[in-house]
């Protein structure tokens, strides 16, 4: 049986690029989108154009350069919006203008001290307007997670009469659990006339730490497009990391959901929107944090040394990175200073092992971690120097 197809939506120039401090200008704009181009990703959300004259001017730098994807330009439910972001990505090969509005009770009563029909019509005549530039047009229901599943079937209906290719159904204040974001995704499958005209995203942030969670619920349960960030960078908490939901999907086959990615091509990609946002990764990030496919322990380096799945379920080759490390702390035992001695130059015997292990661990606990300039000193001050023969 053939896999479907989850299409990811990368929002890192657009959502990711909200945080504080991370401005892109247009020629980093273009860097990143072609990038995201060659990693396979199927839709690029390149900013927001009516938001200011660097913004619009990036969009459209993007629109012109990317070759395979789609390019999509983000707008409130405001017809200048609409037409600046069709202007904007008027060359794209494949233009999509992404418009939308907040629907939960909250946003509608604080926000837009509206109603919720009013809220029901605006939605309707920004599709319908943006259709008017584009075939592809993306709603989203701003704060979805928080909207009361009943009235969010009803906009989702509105925007699918009005034209809308795909619903996006944002948990934009990262509130909701996996079951309660899955739960909602299956309502709209069950429940919206006109579904079976539109694809359904996953648009999930991170506040508790779930969105990479909510939004494999959310595909398990019948959406079809992921948004997603690489680094999960985005305002607070962030979004989707693209990197995470990319492996969990390639690393659970019985899944039977496969995304286009060139998953070789995440490591890279992470570094470059890291180095270009001035953004580092932390250590332990998930797939592509420099201790990702790192093993410091005794016990898990001895595992690992002997068959690297012992420890890892993902080959590092798989995203980009050469190989697994094994980091030399006081916790390593001596499978992994063999090995890293090994690497640097040293054969050593079992009755070597134990004396250069007994010096390597005086050095140990006095340093945080032992690096290969290391290694040759503890050899050289071992007692069994003179009988050690080069590997
Ligand atoms: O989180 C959110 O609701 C958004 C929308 C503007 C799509 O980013
Ligand atoms: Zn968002």
């Amino acid at each position: 049986m053939s896999k479907s197809q989850i299409q990811i939506f990368d929002t890192t120039l657009r959502d990711g690029e909200q945080v504080p401090g991370c401005k892109l200008n247009t020629e980093q704009k273009v860097t990143i989108a072609e990038q995201l181009d060659l990693l396979g990703v199927d839709v690029i959300e390149a900013g927001f154009p009516i938001s200011s004259p660097g913004d619009f001017s990036s969009v459209s730098a993007v629109s012109e350069v990317v070759k395979n994807a789609t390019v999509c330009g983000l707008t409130r439910a405001v017809e200048k919006d609409i037409e600046v972001a069709a202007e904007a990505v008027r060359n794209a090969k494949k233009p999509r203008i992404h418009t939308g509005i907040g629907t939960s009770d909250s946003h509608i009563k604080f926000k837009f001290q509206a109603t919720r029909e009013e809220i029901l019509e605006r939605a309707f005549r920004a599709v319908k307007y943006a259709k008017s530039f584009v075939e592809d047009v993306e709603f989203y229901a701003e704060d979805a997670g928080r909207t009361e599943n009943e009235y969010l079937a009803r906009v989702c209906e509105q925007a699918i009469k009005a034209g809308a290719t795909v619903l996006n159904i944002p948990d934009t204040t990262g509130y909701c659990l996996p079951n309660e974001y899955g739960a909602k995704i299956k309502y709209l499958k069950e429940n919206v006339k006109g579904i079976e005209n539109a694809i359904l995203s996953c648009h999930c942030h991170n506040d508790l730490g779930l969105a990479t969670a909510n939004s494999i619920e959310g595909v398990i349960q019948g959406a079809r497009q992921i948004e997603c960030t690489i680094n999960g960078i985005g305002e607070r908490a962030g979004n989707t990391a693209l990197e995470e939901v990319v492996m969990v999907l390639k690393q659970h086959p019985y899944l039977d959901l496969d995304t286009r990615v060139n998953t070789t091509l995440l490591y890279e990609t992470s570094q470059m929107v890291s180095q270009h946002m001035g953004i580092y990764t932390q250590p332990n990030k998930a797939i592509v944090g420099s201790n990702a496919f790192a093993h410091s322990s005794g016990i898990h380096q001895d595992g690992v040394i002997k068959n690297r799945e012992t420890y890892e379920i993902i080959d590092p080759k798989d995203v980009g990175v050469t190989e697994s490390a094994i980091v030399l702390t006081a916790r390593s035992g001596r499978a992994a200073l063999a090995y890293r001695a090994k690497k640097v130059g040293y054969e050593l015997t079992k009755l070597q092992l134990d004396e250069v292990y007994a010096n390597f661990l005086n050095f140990a606990d006095r340093k945080k971690e032992i690096k290969d300039n290391d290694i040759h000193q503890i050899i050289e001050t071992s007692k069994v120097f003179d009988q050690i023969v080069s590997a």
